[in-house]
């Protein structure tokens, strides 16, 4: 069985003083409460030079980034609704609302896309994936040493075709994840965190 950490003061969560204190202290912010302002152009910029610092068999980079700020964000948000309202006609003006609002809940919004493929005669599929898993990662750390929120978010409508294909992925491609990116209006509790020895075994 997975054993639970006791957890963190607090106080000492996202504790940027050195690398390692970030590490054991990293948790997300919530997308659902985060504000302005978000990454500075030149932040994303080195935010997303970080990010593409993933461990990557191959060198395939086999992933790439839709930035959604400012009005980009109601765009995607209105792609959104649409295809909700058209999968679930029943559904009033407040679920729209929200629908419509997933893109602008926090002043940047990342897509991170992964553009894996089957078949490639010598890096599995697997690999890029995880490839992929990692750029996000980064990004989030990279976030939190900014003194940034960052959250990793799906979402349905990151498995929807129609919307993928409305935000400019190809047929494919996939979305690892929207990390969103902004200040965080409030500060979170963490969350029980495993402890890794009761996971972990000698051989
Ligand atoms: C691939 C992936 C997708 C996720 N999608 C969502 C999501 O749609 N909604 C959500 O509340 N949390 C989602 N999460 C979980 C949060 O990003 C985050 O892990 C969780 O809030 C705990 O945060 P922390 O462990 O980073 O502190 C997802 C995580 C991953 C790895």
């Amino acid at each position: 069985m997975v054993e639970l950490n006791k957890g963190l003061a607090f106080e000492a969560l996202n504790d940027r003083s050195d690398t390692l204190t970030l590490l054991e202290t990293r948790r997300s912010a919530s997308a659902k409460a985060m504000t302005g302002p978000g990454p500075s152009e030149a932040q994303l910029d080195q935010l997303l030079n970080i990010a593409v610092r993933a461990p990557d068999h191959g060198k395939l980079t086999p992933w790439r980034f839709i930035v959604f700020e400012g009005d980009a964000r109601e765009r995607a948000g209105k792609i959104v609704a649409e295809r909700y309202h058209e999968l679930h006609p029943g559904h009033g003006e407040e679920t729209l609302e929200l629908q419509r609002n997933m893109f602008s809940r926090a002043p940047c919004v990342v897509g991170v896309v992964s553009t894996a493929v089957a078949d490639h005669p010598k890096i599995p599929e697997w690999e890029q994936l995880m490839s992929v898993g990692a750029v996000c990662q980064n990004i989030l750390i990279a976030a939190t040493a900014m003194q940034l929120g960052a959250q990793w978010i799906s979402g349905w409508f990151a498995y929807d075709r129609r919307v993928l294909t409305a935000i400019g992925l190809g047929e494919d491609e996939r979305i690892a994840g929207f990390i969103y990116l902004g200040t965080p209006a409030q500060l979170q509790e963490d969350r029980p965190r495993p402890v890794a020895a009761s996971m972990t075994t000698r051989f």
